[in-house]
């Protein structure tokens, strides 16, 4: 991997609701062209963790603190919108496609977001964010279906087209919660495949209870419980601790 760069510091984050502290005091480190994991049980604060990184949620305490070309960022300090346009691309828990728009006009849809909130989907786009759309829609293997609605695809397809979308805005960092939840075995191999070369270009964090999942593309692991970061390493390193295996590993995952 050569020398390892920083692309986001997480120190001392707390996350707390009201007096209820969702997470506790978590600190860590993920290098460029990671593909970090967040495990752990429901519950244990990685969807909250996610939202804080996006800036979906204030940190009551810590910081978050995020690289790109040489710039430092304070993410707290930026909103949730200027985030995105520093290169941090979010995948929700829930899929988001517009289901009134073909799979190609979702793809542009994305296009126009990243460009600028207020113009209109209509707005024309340059042939090189065409072609790019196109790229990247071969790519997760849609681009046959480019003229369908959403609603044709299966489970596993929309959440591909979902990262298709992520992948025109070109981010740096990507975070992606439960990528595979509901997918068969063949649709979350594929899955991991793309992310093995989304990774060539841009740092991903995942959430996922998919232990299978997490152990082909991890390249590292950290372990939440209870808002806590319980252990970090890798998959094997994890796998073997005791804490995790009496919290999480023991209970066959989620
Ligand atoms: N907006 C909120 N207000 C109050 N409590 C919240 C809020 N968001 C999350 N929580 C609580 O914080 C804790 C952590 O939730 P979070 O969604 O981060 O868990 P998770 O690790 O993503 O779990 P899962 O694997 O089930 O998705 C939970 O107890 C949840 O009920
Ligand atoms: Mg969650």
């Amino acid at each position: 991997m050569g020398v390892a760069t920083p692309v986001l510091e997480i120190k001392n984050a707390s996350i707390t609701f009201g007096n209820f502290r969702a997470v506790k005091n978590v600190s860590t480190t993920v290098y460029e062209n990671e593909v970090r994991f967040l495990i752990g049980p429901n519950g244990a604060g990685k969807t909250t963790l996610l939202d804080a990184i996006c800036g979906k949620n204030k940190l009551s305490d810590g910081n978050i603190i995020y690289h790109n070309e040489g710039e430092e960022y304070d993410l707290q300090k930026i909103k949730e919108n200027k985030i995105v346009n520093i290169g941090v691309g979010r995948k929700f828990q829930a899929p988001s496609v517009f289901t009134g728009l073909t799979i190609f006009e979702n793809m542009e849809l994305a296009v126009v977001r990243e460009r600028d909130v207020f113009s209109s989907l209509r707005s024309r786009l340059k042939k090189r964010e065409i072609e790019d759309i196109k790229h990247q829609l071969q790519f997760v293997g849609l681009y046959e279906m480019k003229d369908e609605y959403p609603t044709v695809l299966s489970h596993g397809q929309k959440q591909w087209l979902e990262i298709a979308m992520l992948c025109v805005s070109k981010p740096k960092l990507m975070l992606l919660d439960e990528p595979v939840a509901g997918m068969g075995r063949r649709e979350t191999q594929r899955t991991a495949e793309l992310l093995r070369i989304i990774q060539n270009n841009c740092t991903i964090i995942v959430v996922e209870h998919d232990m299978q999942f997490v152990k082909e593309v991890a390249t590292l692991v950290t372990v939440l419980h209870d808002g806590e970061l319980l252990c970090e390493g890798t998959m094997d390193e994890v796998s073997s601790n005791q804490q995790v295996i009496d919290v999480y590993l023991g209970r066959g995952g989620e």
